[in-house]
């Protein structure tokens, strides 16, 4: 049996750098599900579809393939129709469209099964906004991973800079706080954090010590 391990919690927490981190030290996989709604929001994006309920979201996803694959560094690649999209989907613009086109029903019920079917057959650190309460709501751990939307957009800025991207904190701090509205106030699947999951607050820690704290509770409740 797969150890499954559900992370979730809004936008700019550490998600993705905590949970890689602690992949590699237990010899897990990464699962990055973001990336996948990011993958559809290009998707639209390059297509000229609304990111709203519509006829045309539903064409769009029939005419798409999304698949997710490793590359030799165990990194996740994300595809679509085969093209290797994992650095076009980290812009501020593609955020935005993602938490937009990831409130839209049939865009989460397309990617489940390919979520679900990384978790049958790996043992996966899987990283998103409805892992514990939707996609694996029988994982072995649930942790809802958070942090100040001020410390988080500190972060997200200290990032997208270090990456020579020309942006403003403040408005990185706006679109934390929209995000954070949409993905907490969306009706399908928004992002709370799931019955008997662990609460972890990085606030006040760096990034070591979150590192630390997560793979003490894996530990704690896998008995790895
Ligand atoms: O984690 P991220 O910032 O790459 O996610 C991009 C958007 O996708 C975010 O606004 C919320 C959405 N998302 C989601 O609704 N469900 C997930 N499991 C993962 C991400």
């Amino acid at each position: 049996m797969s150890v499954a391990i559900a992370l979730d919690g809004p936008a700019g927490a550490g998600k993705s750098s905590i949970a890689k981190r602690a992949a590699k030290a237990l010899d897990f996989i990464y699962v990055d599900t973001g990336a996948l709604y990011r993958t559809i929001g290009l998707a639209a994006t390059r297509k000229g579809v609304e990111p709203k309920p519509s006829d045309e979201v539903e064409k769009l996803l029939n005419e798409i393939t999304v698949d997710l694959t490793f590359n030799d560094k165990g990194e996740q690649i994300v595809l679509l129709d085969g093209e290797d999209v994992s650095g076009l989907i980290r812009t501020p613009e593609a955020s935005m469209m993602a938490s937009k086109i990831s409130a839209v029903p049939s865009v989460r019920a397309y990617l489940l099964d390919l979520q679900r079917n990384m978790a049958k057959s790996h043992n996966v650190i899987m990283d998103g906004r409805d892992i514990g309460t939707v996609v694996l709501p029988d994982a072995n751990v649930k942790i809802f991973l958070t942090a100040s939307p001020e410390a988080r957009a500190q972060r997200r800025y200290k990032e997208l800079c270090e990456k020579g991207m020309d942006v403003k904190y403040e408005d990185i701090l706006n679109d934390v706080i929209t995000r954070d509205y949409n993905d907490t106030h969306r009706q399908t699947a928004p992002l709370k954090p799931a019955e008997g999951c662990v609460m972890v607050d990085t606030t006040e820690l760096d990034f070591e010590q979150s590192v630390e704290k997560i793979i003490s509770v894996i530990k704690e409740h896998c008995r790895l």
